[in-house]
This record gives structure tokens, C-alpha cells and sequence, in this order.
């Protein structure tokens, strides 16, 4: 597949886009209708409550046509973040742009909110995939938000009825979950992987300068 990605901007959306939201409304929409299940319905006004809030990734043509969008959704407090409402305008699709707005918003939450447990559900394939390529995990829904603000936002979805009936326990959507102290941990055990193939005895300045003397001693002694 040629990657034209590069045409688009990704970027932060700001004031300018607040044009933009009537259009995504309709897209996400027209995308829930086409897949039978779906984005939950958003308002426009909630478009562009996350544009002034700067939660809101963008991504437009070289002449500053929509192509892309992603917002951010913090849960109880800032203990969980969702990366939401991601869309690629159909024919744009297939070039990696969703990739690379998943990849913005993902470092962008990281360094906005860096203890939060970033989440989502979803039953699409493309997004499992990029989840999974950025350390997110998948969970049961018990892991996620509790929060019912939430959850309330899967009501315009058509499986809700089937995520109440089994007490939000689980639906059609696959819950996908990346633990910042998951990676931390990772990182660590790495650390402590190239601490080991150190020999314990030069491990410490201590250690090494005793070696030193040492054999400086010894090679005094051979003069002799
Ligand atoms: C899902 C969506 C955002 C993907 O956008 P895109 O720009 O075409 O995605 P990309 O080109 O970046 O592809 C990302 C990955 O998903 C895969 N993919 C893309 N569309 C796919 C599909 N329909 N089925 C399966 N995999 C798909 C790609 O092959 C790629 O995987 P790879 O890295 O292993 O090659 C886009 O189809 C869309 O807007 N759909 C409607 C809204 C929607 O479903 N949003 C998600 C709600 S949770």
C-alpha cells in the first residue's frame, strides 16, 4: 500500500476547526449507520467544547480540508483517559492516517495526563490493531472506567440493550486498555537485564578500584 500520510497535518485542533463539527457529527453518523453499530452520537456542541479545551487531534489536507479526527475523554478524575470518536473521512481511507492520529493523540494524552490508564472499546478490527501496536492491552470490561458518564455514552449505540442486560459486564466491543505503570515496569525489568550481564565484582566503583590496586601491587612484586 503507497502511504500518502504525509500530505496530511496532524495537529492539536484549535479555533479554526470549530467549523468542523457539524460535519463530524454527520460523519460519525453516517459511519455508525454504514457499520450497524457504532461511535456513540455526538453533539456538535461537544465537538467544539473539546476544541477549546485543546482535546480534540485534527488531521486536514494541504488545503485545510477535514480528513481526520480524535478526542480525548477523561474518567474518575484523571485515573482513566479515552481516546475517542477517531475517524478517517472515507477517501482518505487505507493510507495510515488513522495510524498516525493514533499515534498523536496517544503521545499527546501521555504527556497531558502521564498516570492515566489510557482506554477504549471498540468492535473495529483497524482500531484493535492500532491499539495493539501502541502497548494497549485487551480487558475485561471490569478493568475499565466505572464511571457512568461513561457509559451513559453507549446509549445512542445499537447493542446498548445488550450491555445493559449483562450489567456492563460485557457487550460487543472489545475493551482494550494500556497501564502506564505496565510500561514502567517494562522498562525497568530492562534495566535490570543489562545490570546482570555486568560482572558483580566490577558492578561498583568500590569494587573496581580494589581491582586496581590489587593488580598493581601484583605487577610491582613481579618487577622484583
Ligand atoms: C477505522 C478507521 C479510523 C481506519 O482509518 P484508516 O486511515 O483507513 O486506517 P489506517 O490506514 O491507518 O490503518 C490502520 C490499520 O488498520 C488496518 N485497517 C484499516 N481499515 C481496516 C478494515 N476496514 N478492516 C481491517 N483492518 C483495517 C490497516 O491495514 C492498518 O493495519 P496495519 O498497520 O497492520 O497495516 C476508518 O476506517 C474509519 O474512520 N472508520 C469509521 C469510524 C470508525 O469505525 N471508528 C472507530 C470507532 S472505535
Amino acid at each position: 500500500m503507497k502511504s500518502t500520510q504525509n500530505i496530511f497535518k496532524v495537529n492539536i485542533a484549535t479555533e479554526e476547526h470549530i467549523a468542523f463539527a457539524d460535519e463530524l457529527c454527520k460523519l460519525y453518523e453516517e459511519s455508525a449507520k454504514q457499520r450497524g453499530t457504532g461511535i456513540a452520537k455526538r453533539d456538535p456542541e461537544y465537538i467544539k467544547g473539546k476544541i477549546l479545551q485543546q482535546k480534540a487531534i485534527i488531521a486536514v489536507t494541504p488545503d485545510n480540508q477535514l480528513a481526520g479526527f480524535c478526542y480525548i475523554e477523561t474518567w474518575e478524575g484523571k485515573n482513566y483517559v479515552a481516546n475517542s470518536g477517531l475517524i478517517v473521512k472515507e477517501e482518505f481511507r487505507h493510507h495510515g492516517l488513522a495510524k498516525k492520529i493514533k499515534k498523536f493523540v496517544f503521545d499527546y494524552t501521555k504527556k497531558k495526563i502521564p498516570n492515566a490508564k489510557i482506554f477504549g472499546i471498540t468492535t473495529s478490527l483497524a482500531v484493535m490493531k492500532l491499539n495493539s501496536d501502541l502497548g494497549y492491552k485487551p480487558v475485561t470490561f471490569s478493568e475499565l472506567t466505572q464511571d457512568d458518564a461513561f457509559w451513559t455514552g453507549c446509549r445512542s449505540c445499537v447493542n446498548y440493550d445488550v450491555l445493559t442486560r449483562t450489567q456492563r459486564k460485557n457487550c460487543l466491543c472489545t475493551g482494550m486498555l494500556f497501564d502506564p505503570k505496565e510500561e514502567k515496569k517494562k522498562s525497568f525489568e530492562g534495566i535490570l537485564k543489562i545490570e546482570k550481564k555486568i560482572p558483580a565484582k566490577l558492578k561498583t566503583p568500590k569494587a573496581q578500584r580494589i581491582k586496581i590496586v590489587k593488580s598493581a601491587g601484583r605487577s610491582k612484586a613481579n618487577k622484583k
